[in-house]
């Protein structure tokens, strides 16, 4: 069986998504303990014993918990596959000498296999696992930082988008159930069209737009409500947030 140490937000959609029994444990919170009453498998009393039970074990702690979890393991012949954004692949093999460490960045809709998984290069080991989660994009190691920010975090960006085009339809008087149903299925529809289209986002467009009628009068609207420039600076802070020290939650500023 798999093994997850720490059943958070992201080992629970990746084992949702693999759907099997998992060997899991938390800190203390009880969702291990959910994790497996949903999937079966079992919560095991520390994480040096889930090490000697799993062959395979997915690290869904926090970045600044590495050391600590790792000092107490023996990794050797495991395979050991990382979601933590900023940890290195050199920081990973530090920690667990003897096992093969893989660096990912996922995100949450792997829980519905329709995720995206990051790997950085090197860690093809895990490439035909992952692959059950949705799509694998193998990337060299620097560009791991702009997989968090155009993967990991834009399921929040997405759902951001949805709250705000749903809202501005109830507020213009359309029910509640209506707007959530019309947006999220066109949302899904489009991605579908833009995959078909090979991401001709252009064309997705002018197939909607009349010259001088709605939908160009909309994304006027957009535009002049700097959509683009938001998403820039949503990659900026991102990306700077990634670039430096990881201290558990504050940035730090010197
Ligand atoms: N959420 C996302 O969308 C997302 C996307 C990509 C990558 N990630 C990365 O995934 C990692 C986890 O994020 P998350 O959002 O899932 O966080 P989270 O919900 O806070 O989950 C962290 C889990 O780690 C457990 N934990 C802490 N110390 C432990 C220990 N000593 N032994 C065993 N388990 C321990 C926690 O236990 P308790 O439940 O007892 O507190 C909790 O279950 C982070 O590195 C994050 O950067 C997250």
């Amino acid at each position: 069986m798999i093994g997850f140490v720490g059943a958070g937000n992201m080992a629970t959609a990746i084992a949702r998504g693999l759907g099997e029994p998992v060997y899991a444990t938390d800190a203390g919170s009880g969702r291990a303990a959910a994790l497996v009453a949903e999937l079966g498998g079992e919560v095991m009393p520390t994480n040096a014993d889930l090490f000697k039970r799993s062959e395979t074990i997915f690290l869904g702690h926090r970045p600044d918990q590495l050391a600590e979890i790792a000092k107490g393991v023996d990794a050797t012949g495991k395979m050991v596959i990382s979601m933590m954004g900023p940890t290195t692949v050199a920081e990973l093999q530090a920690a667990y000498p003897g096992a093969t460490v893989v660096r990912t960045m996922p995100n949450t809709p792997v829980e519905v296999r329709r995720g995206v998984v990051a790997v950085a290069a090197g860690g093809e080991p895990a490439v035909e696992l992952l692959s059950r989660l949705g799509t694998v994009v193998v990337l060299p190691e620097r560009q791991m930082d702009l997989a968090t920010a155009t993967a990991g975090v834009m399921p929040a960006y997405i759902a951001v988008l949805a709250e705000a085009a749903i809202d501005a339809a109830v507020c213009h008087g359309l029910d509640l159930k209506s707007a959530k149903s019309m947006f999220l299925e066109t949302m899904a529809g489009t991605a579908e069209l833009l995959i078909k289209r090979d991401g001709d986002t252009l064309a997705v467009r002018r197939e909607v737009g009349t010259p001088g009628e709605s939908t160009v009068r909309g994304v006027a609207a957009l535009e002049r409500n700097n959509v683009r420039t938001a998403f820039m600076d949503a990659y900026h802070d991102v990306l700077t947030r990634l670039s430096r020290p990881y201290t558990g939650g504050a940035i730090v500023t010197d």
